[in-house]
């Protein structure tokens, strides 16, 4: 991989908290903690302006249990777009609350798609989508 030396101009502050966070997560070098800080930039920005072309990702969903017929309508969507999603985990937080995590692939605007139908269903309180392009940049 050919690299490029940059300079770059930053509050000390911004930069102190940086270094105090490569620390602990145990960084070796600041280029290699910029390097992440870039690349997480780029794919959350990615994420944000467009969910297309092929992607991997994460459906966190919080919901109520007691909802009448919604754990039901949740595993019916799951089976209709069984192209998309390869598992999930399900997690009984309270007497009335289920966390579930399930992990998707494919065309983000289906992955998306599948999102926003389980958004929608009355009873789910939280849903969270990250999803990530299948490739190296
Ligand atoms: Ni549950």
């Amino acid at each position: 991989m050919e690299l490029t030396r940059i300079g770059v101009s930053l509050p000390s502050d911004l930069l102190e908290k940086f270094d105090e966070i490569l620390g602990k997560r145990g960084y070796s070098s600041r280029s290699e903690g910029i390097r992440d800080a870039i690349r997480n930039y780029i794919l959350h920005y990615e994420w944000m302006s467009n969910i297309e072309g092929e992607r991997v990702g994460v459906i966190t969903l919080l919901y109520n249990h007691e909802e009448h017929g919604l754990s039901e309508t949740l595993t019916d969507i799951q089976h209709r777009f069984i192209e998309n999603i390869n598992s999930s985990i399900h997690v009984h937080i309270s007497k009335d609350l289920c966390l579930e995590v399930i992990l998707v692939k494919g065309e983000g605007k289906v992955v998306k798609e599948v999102t926003e139908t389980m958004m929608a269903q009355k009873g789910v309180e939280q849903v969270k989508l990250i999803t990530v392009p299948p490739e190296r940049f």
